[in-house]
């Protein structure tokens, strides 16, 4: 070989070594990243796991919340709420009563006609309007005139254009904490799911809308101010005479349950006819130490409106989950470019909410179409790789999953302070050997719209009670029975007067 063909031999040596160790360099680069969204991926599985004794932590830490908050106001970060509903619908109420459902960012207005003498409910009608996103940090003055009108407007359709000359009886239901003076008014005591209004804080919303409606020549007078859960639970007991707790899954979370009034220490004994008062135990403010947190909720939560609040809710509900998601993707852009140039998106809050999250998580398609369709359209992403979408669908699982089996603690809890978890004692699940029927009623929301959901929670309940206690507890499905409830209780109430 002459000099020249050595050279270029040389040359040729020295160029294909210098791809080779860029190719490697390359594929080294991008395993470590790889290498990183397996470690920030599975550092999230880890601390978000929920063996069942964990779960069974979870369930005492309920009881022991339930029983301080019972004690004395402030006794626990479970408020445990008195309502003053002790009695509930028993299918004698009759004629047609309207009902207003304000929950997170929808209003709901219901027309609901009764039979009487056991007949049930004959019919009923719902219209819901979104609430302006403005009127969330707005004043009080605007909220209730919104949704004075909304009520106006639906009650003038269905009435011919006419509205009620003398006083009728509403069902008010106020999805957020209220310390109640009586069945029919309350304070709110802060505003949860992002609303913000300062100057309604203290106030008695009954009057509040009362107020609006008068304004807006409407005369009709709050005869039952309800929380979500226990219109549910009115509802769901109307149906199914074993219903002894509710459960709401949605934008927000919370519950409540039929509790001995002597059981309830801060009433300070006084006794009620029945002997009972459904506690609206306001459970999205749960906190304990056995609650599996990770950074993610930590970073969320500092950056809430109510900071150090809500710490179940931000765990469990629907305003929550898709960001939690969106947040754990964040974290994977930062550390390798799986999502492309579109990553940027993934730092606006709330930028991926929950309804997408499930569609994604269910998308079952074997090229993930749906998790792409998704992702290009709310994060701009385009040509992501299967393994970007697997890792998208992992994350929804692990949130999902980590969600569902918490708040399935949280009922064997209810439950097992009421003595119907089969774990015996005086007003155990079991009666003479036999299992008691349970019903809790739930409200649709992530239960039913969220199939993922709906399965790691019956799941959970399995896990924790057994298969044998846990055939006797059913979780029944309620359809609008927040609003339903709010007027059966006003018919119920109305009719005492
Ligand atoms: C509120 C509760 C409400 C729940 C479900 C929570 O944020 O504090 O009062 O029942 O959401 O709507």
């Amino acid at each position: 070989m002459g000099r020249v063909g050595l050279g270029v031999a040389v040359g040729c040596a020295v160029v294909t070594c210098a791809i080779a160790a860029a190719l490697v360099g390359r594929r080294a680069r991008s395993w470590w990243r790889w290498a990183r969204v397996v470690g920030v991926v599975g550092q999230f599985e880890e601390d978000c796991v929920t063996p069942v004794w964990k779960l069974r932590q979870v369930v005492d830490a309920m009881v022991v919340e339930m029983h301080a908050g019972l004690a004395s106001d402030g006794g626990s970060k479970l408020k445990m709420l008195l309502t003053f509903v002790d009695t509930l619908p028993d299918g004698n109420e009759d004629g047609v009563y309207y009902a207003l459902d304000l929950r997170g960012t929808i209003c709901r207005v219901l027309k609901v006609q009764l039979g009487g003498s056991g007949s049930k409910i004959i019919n009923h009608k719902v219209e819901q309007q979104r609430i302006p996103e403005e009127l969330v940090s707005g004043t009080s003055e605007e909220l209730f005139d919104f949704i004075a009108l909304t009520l106006k407007e639906f009650i003038e359709r269905e009435e011919n254009g006419q509205v009620p000359g003398s006083k009728k009886e509403l069902g008010f239901t106020f999805s957020f904490p209220i310390r109640q003076l009586s069945v029919s008014s309350g304070v709110l005591i802060k505003w949860t799911k992002g609303f913000t209004i300062e100057d309604v804080v203290g106030k008695d919303v009954s009057q509040c809308l009362e107020e609006a409606m008068s304004k807006n020549g409407l005369h009709m007078q709050v005869a039952a101010l309800v929380n979500d859960p226990v219109g549910t639970l009115a509802v769901g007991h109307y149906d199914d005479a074993d219903t002894v707790a509710a459960v709401i899954i949605g934008y927000g979370t919370n519950a409540c349950y039929v509790e001995r009034s002597d059981a309830i220490i801060k009433y300070q004994g006084l006794l009620t006819d029945s002997g009972f008062m459904i506690v609206n135990m306001e459970w999205g403010n749960f906190w304990s130490s056995h609650l599996p947190r990770t950074c993610y909720d930590i970073a969320l939560d500092d950056e809430s409106p109510n900071r150090n609040d809500q710490g179940y809710e931000k765990m469990i509900s629907g305003m929550y989950l898709g960001e939690i998601v969106r947040r754990v993707l964040h974290r994977i852009a930062e550390v390798s470019d799986i999502f492309g140039d579109s990553a940027h998106h993934l730092s606006v809050p709330f930028i991926l909410r929950t309804p997408l999250m499930a569609a994604m998580h269910e998308d079952d398609s074997p090229d993930l179409r749906e998790v792409g369709r998704i992702l290009e359209e709310s994060l701009q992403t385009s040509g992501l790789s299967l393994k970007a979408k697997m890792i998208v669908v992992r994350v929804c699982d692990v949130v999902t999953r980590r969600a569902a089996r918490l708040a399935a603690a949280g009922i064997i809890g209810i439950l097992k302070k009421i003595g119907r978890d089969g774990s015996g004692g005086v007003a155990s699940g079991r009666t003479k050997g036999k299992p008691r029927r349970t019903v809790v009623a739930i409200e649709r929301g992530l239960y039913t719209n969220y199939s993922m959901f709906r399965v790691y929670m019956n799941e959970a309940i399995t896990d924790i009670l057994g298969q044998e206690i846990a055939q006797n507890v059913v979780l029944r499905v309620s359809e609008d029975g927040a609003g339903i409830g709010a007027a059966l209780l006003a018919a119920a109430y109305s009719s005492k007067r």
